[in-house]
């Protein structure tokens, strides 16, 4: 069985059995759409034991409060349909204060995987992206993604040496351009992220019934395109070697420009087996490397698909994927691609959730832990660095890590397998001190409740979102299969986890559920969200 369809039929179970208890979940959801509002400050108003009895109901909310993020401003640009990196927030009141006025691919690919949803329908997306009029959400989201493409197209006018791809740039102004730091600068994993996402918003364009979404689907398309012709050029080294970060002579002259080069700049490459993989897979699949340099691809990586034991004396073993740190913002790549198409990893991604809930609840963490901006320091007002080493050191190659800050969307990819437990998380990590803001969640909290990171941002918010919406596999799935490339998907991902992975430990283990709270240390929630 799919797995989209596997949640999707258990959460409809939850639904029916839950319908008894809670009265708001007996109204169809157009209804409950013009009904009022949730409150800002809504999970207070549910127990762990409401969420999991009604997850749709309590993610009916939550898809509410997080689309406060999508606004003019705040999470995006109308005047370009470019994303911003997110908000900091008035450390007493929550409204908003300081803007990021820059972005990167990745950020883009949140927002597109979200777009690409709202066009192919889905009530969620509607929820979350326009509450009051849902029935516009298609449109709404096309609008965006046509004013997105034209900025795009004058990007690569501008700075065609990027070859159609993006760096941090700069996104306040109409035109965008790389930051300071980004000049000359190139970077394959977020790209691989924004490229996934292109496409399944392009497989949504194409199968809409609305006949003006065909014209923007070719846009898009011819975009795609043209990155698969680049590709090569900006980030391929040779012999499997694909530049972690491409360092380019002259981002002002065009990809094929005698006077243009391209190299790594420093000997890392790109050859995770997490986010990074998604950019190995659109060169495998779309590129026209030599089958031998395509094999190469894989045979590079394959020092870091590492299999581990998760132990913990009352826990396990389970078998898991090893990780980086473990970090929730690592297994990405199964929001964008049909990974779970292949019984194997499907099974071994279900582990790491046995591993990632097990693990804070039988060490009494109150959340899961992922990479995340660190606290807000209230007496200046900024925010303290970002904690990048947070996971499970155990089953992690980097052991040295800090685990005092735990965020919402640590939760996503427990929703992946299971809503009811995975937004039992995020409620239990959205009820401490001021956790909700007029934007929905926010960013991290300490363990201790001392200190909370007063910021909005996409990877914090929206890997949550799409994750509620399924991800966009099923949409890159059924695009694969027209560009006859599917096969060889699943083909190259099997062989590669079945090298790796045989028989795994710890398939009967349930996914734990939170076993403590975040202490009350003197905060207050913010003023603003009640
Ligand atoms: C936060 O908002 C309060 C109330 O409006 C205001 O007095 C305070 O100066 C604001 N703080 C910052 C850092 O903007
Ligand atoms: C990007 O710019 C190059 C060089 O000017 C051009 O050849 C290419 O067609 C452009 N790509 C798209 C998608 O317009
Ligand atoms: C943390 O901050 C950076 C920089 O503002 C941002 O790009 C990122 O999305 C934030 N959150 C996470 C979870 O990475
Ligand atoms: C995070 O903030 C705490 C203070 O709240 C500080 O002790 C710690 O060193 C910071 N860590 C990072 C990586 O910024």
């Amino acid at each position: 069985m799919r797995p989209f369809s596997l949640l999707a039929s258990l959460s409809g179970l939850a639904l029916a059995v839950a319908a008894a208890a809670t009265p708001q979940s007996l109204k169809p959801r157009e209804q409950q759409a013009k009904a009022r509002p949730p409150k800002c400050r809504f999970a207070l108003d549910w127990t762990q034991n409401q969420v999991l009895a009604n997850p749709e109901g309590f993610a009916w909310d939550l898809l509410y409060w997080e689309g406060k993020f999508h606004q003019d401003d705040v999470a995006y640009n109308t005047a370009n349909g470019m994303s911003y990196d997110g908000t900091q927030l008035n450390w007493t009141t929550g409204e908003r204060t300081l803007k990021h006025p820059f972005s990167a691919a990745s950020k883009e690919a949140l927002q597109i995987m979200l777009y690409a949803r709202a066009i192919a329908g889905s009530k969620e997306a509607a929820r979350f992206l326009v509450p009051d009029r849902p029935s516009t959400a298609s449109s709404v989201a096309a609008s965006i993604m046509q004013t997105k493409l034209e900025t795009y197209l004058r990007f690569n006018e501008t700075y065609p040496g990027f070859g159609g791809f993006l760096p941090w740039m700069t996104t306040s102004n109409k035109d965008v351009q790389p930051t300071s730091d980004w000049v000359n600068r190139v970077p394959a994993l977020d790209n691989g992220e924004l490229l996934w996402a292109v496409y399944a918003c392009i497989q949504a364009l194409e199968s809409s019934d609305n006949p003006s979404f065909g014209k923007l689907a070719k846009g898009w398309q011819t975009w795609f395109d043209y990155v698969k012709t680049t590709a090569v050029p900006v980030f391929y080294r040779g012999q499997g070697l694909v530049c972690a970060v491409t360092k380019i002579k002259d981002q002002g002259l065009p990809v094929s420009d005698a006077g243009q080069h391209y190299e790594c700049e420093t000997p890392n490459y790109l050859d995770d087996p997490y986010e990074g993989e998604l950019f190995t897979h659109f060169v495998n699949l779309f590129s026209k490397l030599p089958k031998k340099e395509k094999d190469q691809l894989w045979t590079v990586k394959r020092k870091k698909l590492v299999s581990v034991e998760y132990n913990m004396g009352c826990v396990g073993p389970i078998t898991v994927e090893q990780g980086f740190w473990f970090s929730s913002h690592e297994p990405w790549k199964v929001l964008e691609l049909p990974y779970y198409d292949v019984d194997i990893v499907r099974r071994l991604y279900h582990n790491a959730e046995r591993a990632r809930t097990c693990n804070s609840a039988v060490t009494k963490v109150p959340g899961l832990f992922a990479s995340v901006n660190n606290s807000t320091d209230p007496e200046t007002d900024t925010i303290i660095g970002y904690i990048s080493p947070a996971g499970i050191p155990s089953i992690a190659s980097q052991k040295e890590q800090e685990h005092d800050v735990i965020t919402p969307y640590g939760a996503w990819p427990t929703m992946m397998f299971d809503k009811a437990v995975g937004l039992a998380w995020w409620h239990n990590m959205v009820t401490a001190k001021k956790m909700q803001n007029p934007y929905g969640s926010t960013e991290s909290t300490r363990v201790d409740g001392k200190l909370v990171s007063a910021l909005v941002t996409w990877d914090s918010k929206v890997t949550t979102v799409v994750s509620l919406l399924g991800g966009v596999g099923d949409l890159v799935r059924d695009k694969l299969k027209k560009d006859r490339k599917y096969d060889e998907f699943v083909s190259v991902t099997n062989r590669e986890y079945s090298r790796v992975f045989k028989k795994l430990k710890g398939e009967k283990i349930q996914l734990c559920l939170p076993r403590a709270r975040v202490p009350e240390a003197g905060l207050e929630d913010f003023s603003s969200c009640k």
